[in-house]
């Protein structure tokens, strides 16, 4: 069945930090290997195609500068989790990160943000906070506390669902899961402990399920615009069920960033109005 006429791309507004001192010279997942080398040049060129697909698919594309000593800061979706206006900021859970949180609070407070919420409660920002039409995905087990759930919901007032993650290859809700539309998502079941597979499929039966192939070459860390689908081009698998159900998949390569253990999703932080 063609579904292509019956999905739209909807213009979205993302934040993105260009790798400008981007390395891998600690380890806080099992993906960052310091003793390998990274290639700087490639991954600020790798970057800046992913920023340019999304202008071409008419997206806007805000820069946060990034700073010296926190070669993470690339990964912008981990900077805050921003809805309805609201600003929830990231508190990091490992040292190396920490900079990064009041780093990515003061830019929205400049862009004259007004509800922001610096958090009580560790939270990696959109690395662990999907948003699924009007409702929140919500990770847990590597990075975010649980009780900042809570604090979520009650800052939002959307309902927030807890899932909680058990492959320490998928530290992050988005390495494990994608929102593909208001209604839909893509994931790995194996990610999750039993119980949260099971709130999964009471909420969505139809999802698209990663098999184990794709989501080891971090397939789900994808973005979507409700029609246009980039993720990483290896996850071939992935590429042919979204195009089956009436989306567009385009393929991406950050080998680079990937040695940090982020890709696609990890690098965009959507600013939801
Ligand atoms: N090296 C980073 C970390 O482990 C990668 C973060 C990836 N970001 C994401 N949204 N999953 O924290």
């Amino acid at each position: 069945m063609d579904m292509s006429t019956s999905r739209t791309a909807t213009p979205r507004r993302l934040l993105m930090c260009p790798p400008r001192h981007f390395d891998v010279t600690y380890s806080i997942n099992p993906w960052m290997e310091p003793e390998k080398p990274t290639d700087a040049a490639l991954a600020l060129l790798q970057w800046e195609r992913l920023r340019d697909l999304f202008t071409d698919l008419g997206h806007t594309v805000e820069v946060i500068e990034p700073l010296p000593g926190v070669p993470d800061m690339v990964f912008a979706a981990n900077g805050a989790t921003v809805v309805d206006g609201k600003v929830l900021g990231a508190r990091f859970r490992h040292v190396e990160r920490t900079a990064e949180g009041p780093a990515y609070l003061r830019w929205f407070v400049r862009q004259g943000y007004r509800e922001v919420l610096w958090p009580e409660h560790i939270n990696e920002g959109e690395g662990d906070y999907l948003t699924v039409g009007r409702r929140i995905l919500a990770g847990t087990g590597f990075r975010t506390d649980p009780r900042s759930h809570a604090e979520a919901q009650e800052f939002f007032g959307l309902p927030v669902t807890g899932l909680t993650l058990v492959n320490p290859r998928h530290y992050h809700l988005d390495t494990a899961l994608a929102v593909l539309s208001d209604t839909e998502i893509m994931y790995y079941p194996e990610a999750f402990t039993p119980g949260s597979r099971a709130v999964l499929r009471e909420m969505f039966p139809d999802a698209v399920l990663a098999s184990a192939e794709d989501a080891a070459v971090f397939g789900l860390n994808a973005f979507s615009d409700g029609l246009n689908v980039l993720l990483p081009q290896a996850a071939r698998g992935l590429h042919e069920q979204l195009r089956s159900r009436g989306f567009r998949p385009v393929g991406v390569d950050l080998s680079e960033l990937l040695k940090a253990g982020g890709s696609v999703k990890c690098c965009t932080l959507e600013l939801r109005p």
